[in-house]
C-alpha cells in the first residue's frame, strides 16, 4: 500500500487527477469507480477543469458508483445517482447511460444487487476505484462487521454514519435512510487500482487502523492491505496518528 501525505487538499486532488488523466490516455474506454461524500469533490472539480481545458475526455469511459441509499424517491436530491451527476458526471462528457449505480428503488433487492455485479463484470471490471473512508473505517457503506469477501448487497447504516451524513439532510438524522445498497468489500477488492482519499482529524483513527492496524472486519478499510495496488492520499491531519 502506497501512502502519500500532502499539505493541502488541492495537491491530493491534482495527484488523483493525474492518475485518471494517465489512465484515460492509455485506455479511453476505462471503467472508473466513483465515490460520493465530500472527500473526492476537489478531485471532481479538478477533472472538470482539465476536461474544459481539453486535456481529458470521458466520451468513451464508463463509471460505477459505490453505493446508494434505499428508499429515497428517484427525484430526491441526495440520491447518490443525483449527487454524482451534480458533482461530476453531468459536468463532463460521459455518454448517456455510461454512469451506473445500484438501484435503491428496486422491489427485488437481491436481484438488483446481482444485476449490478453482472454489469460491473460485463464492463470488464473497474480500472480505478476512488474511495473515501468513514470515521468508523467503512468504505462505500461496508460498516464495521462487514464480511471481507462481501459482494453488492443491502446493509443497515450505523447510527454513527447516519449522524455523519445528516448534514446532507438538513441536519436531521431521522431523515437519513436506514438502509443502503453497497458494493461489497470483495467487489471493491476486484478493482485494479484503489485510490483512497482522506482529510481532516475526524479520519485520523480510521487511517491509523487502515495503515497500521490488523486486517479486521471491525475496520473494513483494512482489507485494502491485501490489495496489490492501493494508494492512500492524506493531508497531515488525517495522517496525524501514523
Ligand atoms: C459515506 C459514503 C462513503 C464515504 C463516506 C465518507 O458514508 N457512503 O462512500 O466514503 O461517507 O464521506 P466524506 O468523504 O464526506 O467524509
Amino acid at each position: 500500500m502506497e501512502v502519500v501525505i500532502q499539505a493541502r487538499g488541492e495537491q491530493i486532488a491534482a495527484l488523483v487527477a493525474d492518475a485518471i488523466e494517465r489512465l484515460l490516455a492509455d485506455k479511453p474506454d476505462a471503467v472508473l469507480g466513483l465515490a460520493t461524500g465530500s472527500s473526492p469533490l476537489q478531485v471532481y472539480d479538478e477533472l472538470v477543469r482539465r476536461h474544459e481545458d481539453g486535456r481529458i475526455s470521458f466520451a468513451r469511459a464508463r463509471a460505477f458508483l459505490l453505493d446508494e441509499y434505499v428508499g429515497l424517491p428517484s427525484d430526491h436530491p441526495e440520491r447518490y445517482g443525483t449527487v454524482i451527476a451534480r458533482a461530476f458526471t453531468s459536468r463532463v462528457d460521459f455518454p448517456e447511460g455510461a454512469v451506473h449505480g445500484p438501484d435503491g428503488t428496486a422491489e427485488d433487492i437481491p436481484a438488483a444487487c446481482a444485476a449490478y455485479e453482472d454489469a460491473i463484470a460485463a464492463a470488464g471490471g473497474i480500472d480505478l476505484q476512488l474511495l473515501g473512508i468513514g470515521s468508523d473505517g467503512h468504505i462505500a457503506f461496508n460498516e464495521p462487521g462487514s464480511s471481507l469477501a462481501s459482494r453488492t448487497r443491502i446493509k443497515t447504516l450505523t447510527r454513527q454514519t447516519r449522524a455523519d451524513n445528516a448534514r446532507f439532510f438538513g441536519g436531521d438524522v431521522d431523515a437519513v435512510p436506514r438502509h443502503c445498497l453497497t458494493q461489497g468489500l470483495g467487489t471493491i477488492m476486484s478493482a485494479r487500482h484503489l485510490v483512497l482519499l482522506a482529510t481532516g482529524n475526524a479520519k485520523a483513527e480510521a487511517i491509523h487502523q487502515l495503515v497500521e492496524g490488523p486486517v479486521s472486519a471491525m475496520w473494513p478499510a483494512t482489507v485494502m492491505q491485501h490489495h496489490p495496488h492501493a494508494t492512500v492520499l492524506l493531508d497531515e491531519a488525517a495522517a496525524s496518528r501514523l
